[in-house]
């Protein structure tokens, strides 16, 4: 039987590198995104998605995985940076709306997954080591992804016959990291934490989305080692 994967977020970055990597391996990819996925494959069943319509979420997988009984592995990738900037310049209104993005779009997609029935074995939600390193400057990123790695912790309970981790990807060169490596966007002066990023751009630390989704791919039966619904720092694996 083909195995079916669920990957959000693979218009670019990790998530396209994941669902590339497992068209290769023969896997059937089931991606959504609001640009849409570019690659070409008769195994990819692709849905355009704005993720921060929470109210639409439910009708758009009714759409796309309606013929699914079962899911090799959710990627819940999809994800925000937001503003990088000191907590006290950051306004309210862009913590909500990051948090819309990569903690409640993931609840709404969690929710749908267990009213749906579908069997799935394993579970990623792509968090970050800022989740847990609280570097200065990382402002709602760090929150949300701390509270999706808690998230993540709390619907383990709910998904019995699941395995589900909170994953921190380590660096990928991606748009995120083009942002981030943009003089333009963050002074690295105020932020010493964005200089080490900069620096890491182009060598073996930031692979591209295609190595890095590998690696991830090779973690799998790694992660299984841990107790469902805990965060792993794919670094921290031998
Ligand atoms: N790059 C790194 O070094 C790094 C490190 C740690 C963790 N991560 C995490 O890895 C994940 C992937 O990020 P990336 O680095 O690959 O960045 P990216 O290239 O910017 O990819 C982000 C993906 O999320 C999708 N997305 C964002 N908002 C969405 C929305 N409202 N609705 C639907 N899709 C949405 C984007 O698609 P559209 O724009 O087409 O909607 C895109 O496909 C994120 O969760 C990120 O936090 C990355």
């Amino acid at each position: 039987m083909t195995d079916k994967i669920f990957v959000t977020g693979n218009s670019s970055g990790l998530g396209l590198g994941l669902s590339e990597v497992y068209l290769e391996l023969g896997a059937s990819v089931y991606g959504l995104s609001r640009r849409g996925c570019p690659l070409k494959d008769g195994r990819l069943r692709d849905a355009k998605i704005d993720l921060s319509d929470l109210d639409k979420i439910g009708s758009e997988l009714n759409a796309l995985l309606s013929d699914v009984r079962d899911l090799r592995l959710v990627f819940l990738n999809a994800g925000i940076l937001g503003k990088l900037r000191l907590m006290q310049n950051t306004p309210i209104e862009d913590l909500e709306s990051i948090m819309v993005s990569n903690v409640w779009a993931n609840k709404v997609i969690l929710d749908w997954l267990i009213a749906s029935g579908i069997k799935i074995d394993q579970i990623v939600l792509v968090s970050s080591g800022a989740s847990v390193s609280g570097g200065k400057g990382w402002s709602g990123y760090s929150i949300s992804k701390a509270a999706l790695n808690m998230l993540g912790q709390l619907y383990a309970h709910e998904f019995p016959d699941s395995h589900l981790v909170s994953l921190a990807p380590g660096l990928v060169d991606t748009a995120m990291q083009a942002f981030i490596s943009d003089p333009e966007s963050i002074d690295a002066g105020d932020f010493p934490v964005f200089n080490r990023l900069r620096e890491a751009r182009g060598t073996d630390a930031m692979p591209g989305p295609a190595k890095a989704a590998r690696k991830i791919v090779e973690a799998l039966p790694q992660l299984l080692e841990y107790p469902s619904g805990s965060f792993v720092d794919i670094r921290e694996l031998s």
